[in-house]
């Protein structure tokens, strides 16, 4: 089975997908990583020299062209869901899960961390908050097509081996 995961940026996709292919025996695969291996750059680096939309084109590339081992976890870029047909691919392709978080805790774990997210580089408290606010709510429409809505708080990748047992 092919599993997405996908979440704001810090809403913890990479690190919970990489403990939960850990404990399913099966391969794990960051996709903004496969990007910048792909192109030799960070995605810093990507979206100062070749702009956002040049990268959204690359990023549905890399979900579509990517050969996928059967059984795999995903970890997809905030905004791809949110692009092209990328969420309606997934949800043909694979089990889609949400991890959903409010605004407030998403900002709490942003305010670190941003340098690497060309998004977020010049923004800080309140502008950050408002800014989550704004881009979640712009977002929620495509991430709540997810098979499954997890609530990210305290979320372990035991608690997401359940539910997914559970489907
Ligand atoms: C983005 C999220 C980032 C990365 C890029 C754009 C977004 O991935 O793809 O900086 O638009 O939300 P993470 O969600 O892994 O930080």
């Amino acid at each position: 089975m092919k599993i997405f995961l996908i979440g704001f940026m810090g809403s913890g996709k990479t690190t919970l997908g990489r403990k939960l292919a850990a404990r399913m025996g099966c391969e794990f695969i960051d996709l903004d990583h496969k990007l910048e291996q792909q192109v030799e750059l960070s995605i810093a680096e990507y979206f100062s020299i070749f702009g956002e939309d040049a990268f959204r084109t690359l990023e549905s590339e890399v979900l579509k062209k990517t050969i996928y081992p059967d059984n795999v976890i995903i970890s997809t870029g905030g905004g791809l869901p949110c692009y092209f047909d990328n969420m309606e691919w997934m949800n043909a392709n694979g089990k889609v899960i949400y991890i959903k978080l409010s605004p407030k805790t998403l900002a709490d774990r942003l305010e670190t961390g941003k340098e690497e997210r060309p998004l977020l580089q010049d923004k800080h408290g309140d502008d950050l908050v408002a800014f989550i606010e704004q881009k979640l709510a712009e977002r929620e429409g495509f991430y709540s097509q997810a098979n499954i809505i997890a609530d990210g708080l305290s979320l372990t990748a035991e608690r997401l081996e359940q539910i997914l047992g559970a489907e």
